[in-house]
């Protein structure tokens, strides 16, 4: 089903266009309406019959906030106290909210999407921020289009490479935030074996993989070292 797509853009009106020109004949299931907006981007969908909107920019103030929180598992997982880690590849990008609290702190990050939409949409939101403020973590933060194996089997490294792949719904039937709901229903993990043994290779200090806080680690294999949260977990590999 096509997008429906509302332009009120007008301070990034090339940006926009150019946002336009890439997604307006993209196919999606369901029903869609996005609206682009100065400062960034609204999706409207249905959620469980529900109209929901989520609205999402690189300007919110409250990932701001967010990424001021130093003591997250994220951040702490990402942190080697020996040797600092300067770039990291944010292999499962989605909608960068993780690799913006990692540029945040300060690391390079280069973000992989293979989902067309989530792809040209976040390309829009870090041009807008880098124009409207000239400190944004943003400019440090950089977006490959494309399967992030094939980037790594074209013999890309870094200090750390970070996978955040999409958790099976949960037996008890909850269902997560509604920026995660909306990236279920657009797009799908894939290659995530290869890409797990792959990234093994390409990090030359660590892996980072989120996992649910109670599920068996990817492919089973024992992380060297592990930061839990209330829901979710971190698994280091060094
Ligand atoms: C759970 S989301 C990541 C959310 C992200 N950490 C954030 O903060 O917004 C997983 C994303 O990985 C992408 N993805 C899955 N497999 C991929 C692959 N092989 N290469 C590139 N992207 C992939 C999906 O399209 C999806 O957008």
């Amino acid at each position: 089903m096509p997008l429906t797509l509302a332009n009120h853009c007008a301070w990034h009106k090339q940006a926009a266009r150019r946002l336009v020109e890439s997604i307006r004949d993209l196919s999606v299931e369901g029903e869609w309406r996005l609206e682009i907006e100065d400062r960034g981007l609204v999706f409207e969908t249905r959620l469980q019959g529900q109209k929901t909107r989520f609205e999402h920019s690189f300007l919110d103030p409250r990932l701001r906030q967010r990424a001021m929180q130093k003591n997250q598992g994220l951040l702490r997982a990402c942190n080697n106290k020996r040797r600092s880690i300067d770039d990291i590849l944010d292999l499962t990008a989605g909608w960068g909210r993780d690799s913006f609290l990692l540029a945040a702190a300060g690391h390079e990050v280069t973000m992989l999407e293979q989902q067309p939409l989530i792809a040209h949409c976040v390309e829009f939101l870090l041009h807008i921020a880098r124009s409207e403020d000239p400190v944004s973590p943003c400019h440090r933060m950089r977006l490959v289009h494309g399967n992030a194996l094939d980037y790594l089997r074209e013999g890309q490294t870094a200090d750390a490479c970070y996978l955040d792949p999409m958790f099976p719904t949960h037996k008890s039937g909850a269902k997560p935030g509604k920026e995660l709901q909306i990236l279920q229903r657009l797009t799908e993990n894939r290659d995530m074996e290869p890409l797990f043994e792959a990234a093994l290779e390409a990090a030359r200090q660590r892996v980072v993989v989120k996992r649910p806080l109670h599920a068996p680690p990817l492919m089973e294999r024992k992380p060297s070292l592990q930061y839990r949260e209330k829901t979710i977990r971190f698994d280091i590999y060094l």
